[in-house]
């Protein structure tokens, strides 16, 4: 959601502007633009649509040493060339990008620029006209933390200011933001992807701070003007991680991805012993609470819903699934000793960042679990567990998913052996198996391909049914598949049916129904006749052992708790053909961002 860019050096910063844009396209947009500064004074290009409409529409004989870049998903104003970033003051003397919402732009319009003439409607504009006011009064440097100073909301923000050509004004609050160093040069990217061909040295920033970033300089400051001194880290990222390859989407790499994952997983938390294990003080945290509550959004809440049942039954600790969007506005009434579980694959959702700012504020600890190491859910969390995933590019989370579970497990499962909660329940054995199955469901793509064919070709609506966690992963089919093919799709407790939804069905509706769990197996068949009954097309995806005659999809056998490992490669598959066949953009689907920055 929203990316940006920043290049001050001795190259020609257009390109890396535009390549580190197209690093940062995964996160979702609309529009893009850049701007750079040479002897000239300074040129913006901006296009609605894919940074390809926008590079098409930029002046390839400018040539710049500065410049700053951005892609807008649209929060306040329609996605539109005149709406994207960079905006600039009424006098063209201040240019800036920014992600975020400033929650208070109406009052600050009312109080301060009321004289000025708007040329968006977005909320970044009223940024950079405030700036341009209090800097007819004061050094840059003092107008942009006065600015700064009287904003309420999120915001991470690059700017360039006509009267210093040698700096990039660099301001951060709840949305990310880094400073990469070079050698001679400095830059500044959403995440260290967007710039890690030319760097791998990046300075953290945390909230509420500005940066001064010179070509062989950058100097941070909290908004009351004190230095602060943060030395850059290394960002471990393999530039093929970033890379398609020879892969026609990420989404299918990252599906094909998942058994290495599992075993990347297991390698990384097991201990000498040979045993899966957790840091001590995540466990005694886990073991003192009277009750978790798991609070994420999306597909990370869908991993959370299983994640209930393996703490429940792992380490016989209640637990309470929430989306983040909903908990920050209607908190439960909360138990004596609550321990806090934020999943999410970015780190950086805001919904959820939300809820822990809420959490720690009253106290409580909380724990992470994430596929971003440093993220703002990492750093702010009392406790992080890492999934090992590598970087997550397309929308639609696949990898992230199986990760999530996987490590999900191996917390329940820890932290019953410490409690003695567990029996005989060999993690390392029972992850070996998934990883094989799921090998075997990655090399089966085409039998998922023709299911996607002969289901859902001229689908308006899909429904996937199933029983107990069976049903959770039915709910993250469903996202898949209307995420990225636009098809409407319901993932639903197969014996809730007949108490409503059921209407819905006629003649060839495509039921898709998951059946992995001995104790349901008859009652979720029951359901797919009491469909078929209304003329579904049903589709049963079994799992060895309990297979019946007519099941369209036998998945391998493997432990009863860690189905959704497996059972969600086929919906993943089906989603992603299903999305192919219909010509959709399958890696960056209508209307969604990958990281979602705003509330
Ligand atoms: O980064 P997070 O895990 O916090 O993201 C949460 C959701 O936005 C995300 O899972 C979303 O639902 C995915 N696009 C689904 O594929």
């Amino acid at each position: 959601m929203c990316g940006i860019t920043g290049y001050i050096g001795t190259n020609d910063a257009k390109e890396i502007l535009l390549k580190g844009l197209e690093k940062l396209e995964y996160r979702g947009y609309d529009s893009a633009g850049i701007a750079v500064f040479n002897q000239d004074g300074v040129h913006i290009f901006k296009e609605k649509g894919r940074i390809a409409d926008m590079r098409a529409v930029v002046d390839g004989t400018v040539t710049a040493k500065v410049g700053i870049g951005h892609t807008r998903w649209a929060t306040h104003g329609a996605p539109s060339k005149g709406n994207a970033h960079p905006h600039q003051s009424a006098s063209g003397r201040f240019t800036l990008v920014h992600n975020g919402v400033i929650e208070n732009e109406s009052e600050l319009r009312v109080e301060y620029l009321q004289d000025v003439k708007f040329n968006s409607d977005t909320d970044t504009e009223v940024i950079v006209q405030l700036v341009e006011k209090f800097a007819k009064d004061m050094e840059t440097e003092e107008a942009f933390m006065k600015t700064l100073r009287l904003l309420n909301g999120s915001y991470a923000i690059a700017m360039l200011d006509t009267e210093a050509t040698d700096t990039i004004f660099v301001a951060k609050n709840k949305s990310p933001l880094l400073v990469g160093v070079g050698e001679d040069f400095h830059v500044v990217a959403s995440d260290a992807m967007a710039m890690i061909e030319i760097t791998d040295q990046f300075i953290e920033l945390m909230d509420k701070e500005i940066v001064i970033v010179k070509k062989d300089q950058a100097d941070i400051y909290n908004l009351q003007g004190e230095v602060i001194i943060r030395e850059p880290y290394h960002a471990e990222l393999d530039v093929t991680d970033i890379e398609k390859g020879t892969y026609p989407h990420f989404m299918l790499k990252e599906i094909d991805e998942q058994p290495l994952v599992m075993r990347k997983i297991i390698q990384a938390y097991q201990n000498a012993d040979g045993n899966l294990e957790i840091d001590s003080d995540i466990k005694h945290a886990m073991a003192a609470a009277d009750r978790i509550y798991i609070v994420a959004c999306g597909t990370s809440y869908h991993a959370g819903l299983v994640g209930k049942q393996l703490i429940e039954k792992l380490a016989g600790i209640p637990v309470e699934v929430h989306l983040a969007s909903e908990f920050g506005y209607n908190m439960p009434l909360l138990s004596a000793k609550p321990l806090f579980v934020f999943i999410s694959q970015s780190g950086e959702t805001a919904d959820s960042r939300a809820v822990l700012v809420k959490v720690k504020e009253m106290g409580y600890r909380a724990l992470t679990i994430t596929n971003v190491p440093g993220s703002t859910l990492s750093r702010e969390a009392d406790y992080t567990l890492l999934l090992h995933a590598g970087p997550e590019i397309a929308v639609a989370s696949t990898k992230a998913y199986t990760a999530q579970v996987a490590v999900l497990a191996i917390l329940a499962s820890a932290t019953g052996s410490a409690k003695d909660t567990i029996a005989e329940f060999d993690l390392v054995k029972e992850l070996g198996i998934v990883a094989n199955a799921m090998e075997i469901l990655c090399d089966t793509k085409e039998e998922f391909e023709l299911m996607a064919i002969e289901y859902l070709p001229a689908a308006i609506n899909c429904f996937f049914i199933g029983r107990s966690i069976d049903y959770f992963v039915g709910l993250e089919g469903a996202l898949k598949l209307k995420e990225i093919s636009y098809i409407q799709a319901e993932g639903f407790a197969g014996g809730e049916l007949k108490h409503g939804t059921i209407a819905l069905i006629e003649e060839q509706t495509p039921v898709i129904a998951l059946a992995t769990q001995a104790r349901v197996n008859g009652s979720i068949r029951a359901n797919v006749k009491e469909v078929a009954a209304r003329g579904a097309n049903n589709c049963i995806i079994s799992m060895k052992g309990l297979e019946t005659e007519g099941d369209r999809f036998v998945l391998p056998a493997v432990h009863e708790l860690l189905t959704p490992l497996v059972s969600v490669i086929p919906l993943q598959l089906i989603a992603y053909y299903a999305a192919l066949h219909r010509g959709c953009d399958v890696d960056k689907p209508r209307n969604l961002a990958k990281s979602v920055t705003v509330e």
